[in-house]
């Protein structure tokens, strides 16, 4: 559906996005993650008409767009505050680019009243967006791009400035929509839980180029680079103490849920003394140190390991077989 093919972006002499080639199939829902400031509204904004590429080529649907305008270009774009015209009614912000675009009343009324109906809003029509909640309101930025007959729409962190709690149902409400109405979606997000949560595929980007690209368990499981592994969950890198310990020859990650407290007399047991406890409802984090390096462990939550106190001693075992290994000569 989308394709770019070696495109490299820059603004005056630097070069923001290094030449990155990516697919995007119809109907996926692509996230680009990554730290703030490291392109991923460059290219959003590529992809849109609204950047000029530098070098390469941009496909939508089989069509060369790299040199087309933004509204010939066939995609729509949800912004963070969903951009809806306030003094309009639901119905009229929607019918409003089939209006731009000189269709007859007819066609405007029967098109307006199916978007309405698929996103979910037809009882919303008469009002304005300010008596919607912002589930309904981010319907409606949704509902005005597929009216125009759109099959691609970028989201540029729409969900980024909103409570934990309302963040969550958006994310769901976004994801439902878009499987039932199989739009393609390019999805920017500097958040990892909201990038593993709701992507088929995710590209990690990371001071303009990219880091690799799979679905959430490719990224967690097998990660290609120790940025994706430290940025993508958390991981110990593990000192000089330790890699000499579990026979580690290079840099080894260590997830903190591959690590777990044990009896004093289990096999491989290391010594540790706890630092800290940070307990969090479902998980409780000890931040541990073994012969004085540093190491987080993470598990569900027990009396055994939530009511563990700063200076204890314990006993830890790791799972060397989750250890994922960076910089070793093959
Ligand atoms: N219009 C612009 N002119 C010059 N530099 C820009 C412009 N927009 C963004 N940048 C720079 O390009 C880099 C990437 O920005 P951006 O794509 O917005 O990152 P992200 O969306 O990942 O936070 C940053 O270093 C930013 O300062
Ligand atoms: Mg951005």
């Amino acid at each position: 559906m989308i394709s770019l093919d070696n495109v490299s972006i820059r603004y005056g002499a630097i070069e923001v996005v290094k030449p990155l080639s990516l697919e995007i199939a119809s109907g996926e829902f692509f996230t680009l993650l990554g730290p703030s400031g490291c392109g991923k509204t460059t290219i959003l904004r590529a992809i849109a008409g609204f950047v000029p590429v530098a070098e390469g080529r941009i496909l939508i649907a089989d069509r060369d767009v790299t040199d087309l305008p933004a509204e010939k270009r066939d995609v729509g774009i949800v912004f963070q505050n969903y951009a809806l015209f306030p003094h309009m009614t639901v119905r009229e912000n929607v019918a409003f680019g089939l209006r731009v675009a000189r269709r007859s009343k007819a066609q405007i009324a029967a098109d307006v009243d199916k978007i309405l109906d698929v996103t979910g809003i037809a009882a919303h029509g008469d009002k304005k967006p300010a008596a919607l909640s912002g589930g309904q309101q981010q319907r409606v930025a949704i509902a005005r791009s597929l009216v125009m007959g759109t099959r691609v729409l970028l989201f540029d962190e729409p969900l980024s400035n909103l409570d934990a709690k309302i963040r969550d149902d958006m994310r769901r409400e976004i994801k439902a929509l878009q499987r039932e109405l199989g739009f393609t979606a390019v999805f920017v997000t500097h958040d990892q839980e909201e990038a593993l949560s709701m992507s088929d595929r995710l590209l990690v980007f990371n001071a303009g180029q990219v880091e690799q690209i799979g679905t959430a368990r490719q990224l967690y499981e097998s990660p290609a680079t120790p940025f994706v592994c430290q940025f993508v969950g958390s991981a110990n890198l593990l000192g000089p103490v330790l890699s000499a310990r579990l026979g580690v020859n290079g840099q080894g990650y260590l997830r903190p849920e591959h690590i777990r407290i044990v009896p004093n007399d289990a096999p491989d047991a290391l010594d540790a003394q706890v630092e800290d406890v940070d307990y969090v409802g479902p998980l409780t984090r000890v931040y541990l140190r073994v012969a004085g390096e540093a190491i987080q462990l993470q598990a569900f939550s027990s009396a055994a390991i939530a009511d563990l106190a700063p200076g204890q001693s314990v006993s830890l075992q790791i799972d060397r077989d989750r250890i994922n290994l960076f910089g070793v000569a093959a």
